[in-house]
């Protein structure tokens, strides 16, 4: 994250200079500047600070030593006595800054600025004010991040800060569908990329970012939000790590990863349009699974119910979201009925909201307590989701296409079966009962 935060740093026409006791920094510098050549852009490159009081002369400064409390808030200590005057900013994912700014000779000095990886090519920055920030020193923050060519977020300290926190039932919820035995690991991540666009499911994004790591973050906004049942770290998370299998980096972990073999078979291209289909109902769902049947020559067919986000096609209950690609079935009549509509479709067991729009209703709500909360403005969430971790669309975005009261009704199925990590958010349900 240094190199790439330095790189910035040169291009947004800062003097930038990298300290580092433990890497070896002219192979770091000799990397950015390959990035240039490849670019066929020409800059100076950062100069190496040897020692730590090199960076006396800075103006600001981005820690970014591995994710230690202890050694984020000694880093801070020794950088606010080397450099009294710059502002101190640390690139923490998960810490939170008021804590870290309490080890600064002046708090006041010590902003988040939290890139996304990698931050050359994210275009995101999340400046993070502390409860002691500065206005000023959190202004000098984002002036530099504007100058890097990022969109900034401005938003409070709180646990995962906007993006993270956003987006914390992405990976939670698949974990509670696989322990509930709703679909298994690839299913749910087949379903996750190809019903909600997702550039990968899930599964194989904690097996990329390591199982270990993203349960160590788990439990820290477990304990930083004393015990949310929202946030409720997954049994399986604390198995996988307590078992080695990790991830890529351990050569499994959900998947295993085998040299010269793929983890995964290859998403198979929708099947063509051979049939119609009845459609009863109303809401996003039936009017685009009554689109499908319209555009398709043929006006017959099955029937279907559709309520909300998903219904009933025979005896068999099925659940979707829009846009529409995949729908997830609970049988034999729906996965002939959809794939003839020219959808794909994944087999899950009977639940209150399926897989994906189960998660989905998670995004949004949380989304809603932000915005309750007054943590962030409806742009900076879904902004945040969509240049942070390339999610295709934002959490508020798509709460407004499937329609509040579809969220709401499943989220008051889940919450009766599976408690209060299903809870609506104050602001959805007041919103709801009363639309504008
Ligand atoms: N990797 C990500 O996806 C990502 C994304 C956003 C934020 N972050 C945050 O960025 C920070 C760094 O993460 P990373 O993935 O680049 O870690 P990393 O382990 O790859 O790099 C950390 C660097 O810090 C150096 N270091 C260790 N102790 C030091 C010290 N006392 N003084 C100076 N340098 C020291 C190490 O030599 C290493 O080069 C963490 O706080 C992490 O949470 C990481």
């Amino acid at each position: 994250m240094g190199a790439g935060i330095a790189q910035l740093g040169v291009e947004a026409g800062c003097a930038t200079l990298i300290h580092d006791p433990f890497a070896d920094v002219p192979k770091v510098i000799a990397g950015i500047a390959a990035r240039w050549e490849k670019k066929g852009v020409a800059h100076s490159p950062p100069v190496v600070a040897t020692e730590i009081s090199a960076l006396s002369t800075c103006d600001l400064i981005v820690e970014a030593v591995p994710e230690r409390f202890d050694l984020k808030q000694e880093t801070l200590a020794r950088l606010s006595a080397v450099a009294p005057e710059a502002v101190l900013c640390s690139n923490t994912s998960s810490i939170p800054i008021t804590a870290l700014a309490a080890a600064a000779a002046d708090p006041s000095r010590v902003v988040g600025m939290h890139f996304f990886n990698p931050p050359a090519v994210m275009r995101l920055v999340e400046v993070v004010s502390a409860v002691q920030s500065d206005p000023e020193a959190l202004d000098r923050v984002c002036r530099l991040a504007e100058a890097m060519g990022k969109h900034v977020i401005r938003c409070k300290d709180v646990a995962g800060f906007v993006v993270n926190r956003a987006n914390r039932s992405f990976g939670l919820e698949a974990l509670r569908c696989l322990q509930e035995g709703v679909a298994g690991v690839e299913t749910i991540d087949r379903i996750y990329r190809l019903e909600g666009g997702f550039r990968m499911g899930p599964f194989e994004l904690q097996d990329l970012v390591g199982i270990d790591t993203g349960y160590e973050i788990s439990l820290s906004f477990h304990q930083l939000s004393f015990g949310e049942p929202r946030w409720r770290p997954s049994t399986l998370s604390a198995q996988m790590t307590a078992a080695g299998r990790h991830g890529r980096k351990t050569g499994r972990g959900w998947y295993r990863y085998d040299a010269g073999r793929p983890h995964r078979s290859d998403d198979q291209p929708e099947p063509p349009v051979v049939a119609g289909m009845q459609v009863e109902g109303s809401g996003p769902v039936a009017e685009a699974l009554r689109g499908r049947a319209a555009n398709s020559d043929f006006n017959d067919g099955p029937r279907v119910v559709v309520d909300g986000l998903g219904g009933m096609i025979g005896t068999e209950p099925f659940y979707a979201i829009t846009p529409l690609h995949l729908v997830e079935v609970t049988g034999p009549a729906g996965e002939a009925a959809f794939s003839s509509l020219g959808l794909h479709t994944a087999r899950v067991s009977t639940s209150p909201a399926g897989v994906l729009p189960r998660a989905v209703c998670r995004l949004v709500n949380e989304a809603y307590f932000m915005l309750g909360e007054q943590i962030a403005s409806p742009e900076d969430i879904d902004a945040g989701l969509i240049l942070g971790l390339n999610h295709p669309r934002g959490a508020v975005g798509r709460g407004d296409l499937l329609g509040r009261q579809n969220v709401l009704t499943a989220l008051d199925g889940l919450r009766e079966l599976h408690g209060d990590a299903y809870r609506a958010a104050p602001l959805l349900r007041r919103l709801t009962a009363a639309p504008s």
